[in-house]
């Protein structure tokens, strides 16, 4: 079932054409990436998703609905975490989450339980404001876990945290996705996109220039289609996909002489850098 459709999409922004005719799905349970440069209309397409923008032209469906911020049947299935949702920064880190649990009736002892999983647990009684960036996400997350969303937006989750947050975000977000939630989340680190996506798509322009999972958009762009190897005896040579070198390599594999082997097709970020010319920052 997909989750989120998009047909045709137009946004603009006065005569400023934003996004340009996009059309994709996302299907249940997936991990689906939209990835672009900055500008590109990566957080405009997020709040198109979630009703809070209005469309242009086109159609978007989340969950055969037209996504309205009113609509209740479709907020209680929906979560966001978004830089600007803003945290009560007066309040203790349970009191934000009591917060909304009020607002989605849910139990209390869930708050301690999804507070143990983003290790805020201990922090709890601690206010806000006094909280570290990497610990602010995690409350973010955290209080978008409350009413146990079908479908979880994250607009760049891991933007500016230090990598140890960056993996227990990721491995949390794992932890979901084996629950059967979907996620649709926004970055610009190609790594966390390589690793956490089933599926991505690169907006430049307007228009999607890419879409895939991130190993075969990788395999389409690998134009030399060649083998590095380093031997034991430290030698550096270089094989084509061709009979007579996969031969000879197969010869260098059966002798045990390979110290490593790499293939030459490029990683996320350098597809997309040669599509976009701009680097991903
Ligand atoms: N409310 C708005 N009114 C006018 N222009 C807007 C509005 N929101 C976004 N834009 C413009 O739309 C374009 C896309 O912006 P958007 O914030 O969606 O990009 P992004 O891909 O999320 O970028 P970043 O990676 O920096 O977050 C930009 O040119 C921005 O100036
Ligand atoms: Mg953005």
């Amino acid at each position: 079932m997909n989750v989120i459709e998009v047909k045709n999409l137009v946004k603009k922004f006065g005569k400023k054409k934003v996004i340009n005719d996009i059309s994709f799905s996302v299907n249940k349970g997936e991990i689906f990436g939209f990835l672009g440069p900055s500008g590109a209309g990566k957080t405009t397409l997020i709040k198109m998703l979630i009703g809070e923008y209005n469309i242009t032209s086109g159609e978007v469906k989340v969950f055969d609905n037209k996504p309205n911020r009113m609509d209740e049947s479709l907020s209680n299935k929906i979560s966001i975490v978004m830089d600007n949702f803003g945290l009560y920064e007066r309040l203790t880190v349970y009191e934000n989450m009591l917060v909304f649990k009020n607002i989605y009736n849910t139990k209390k002892e869930d708050i301690d339980e999804i507070l143990k999983k983003v290790e805020l647990y201990d922090s709890k009684k601690v206010i806000t404001s006094k909280l570290s960036k990497g610990m602010k996400q995690r409350l973010l997350l955290a209080r978008a876990l409350i009413n146990k969303p079908k479908l979880l937006f994250l607009d760049e989750p891991t933007s500016g945290l230090d990598p140890q947050t960056s993996l227990k975000i990721h491995s949390l977000l794992f932890d979901l996705k084996k629950r059967g939630t979907t996620i649709f989340l926004t970055t610009h680190n190609m790594e966390e996109a390589t690793k956490m996506c089933d599926k991505v798509a690169l907006l430049h322009l307007g228009k999607i220039v890419e879409f895939g999972t991130p190993k075969d958009i990788c395999m389409r762009h690998n134009k030399n289609n060649m083998f590095y190897v380093l031997t034991k005896d430290n030698q550096e040579l270089v094989f084509k996909s061709l009979k007579k070198d996969l031969d000879e390599l197969g010869d260098l594999i059966k002798n045990n002489s390979i110290l490593s082997i790499h293939s030459s097709e490029p990683n996320l970020e350098t597809v997309f850098i040669d599509l976009t010319g701009k680097e991903l920052v």
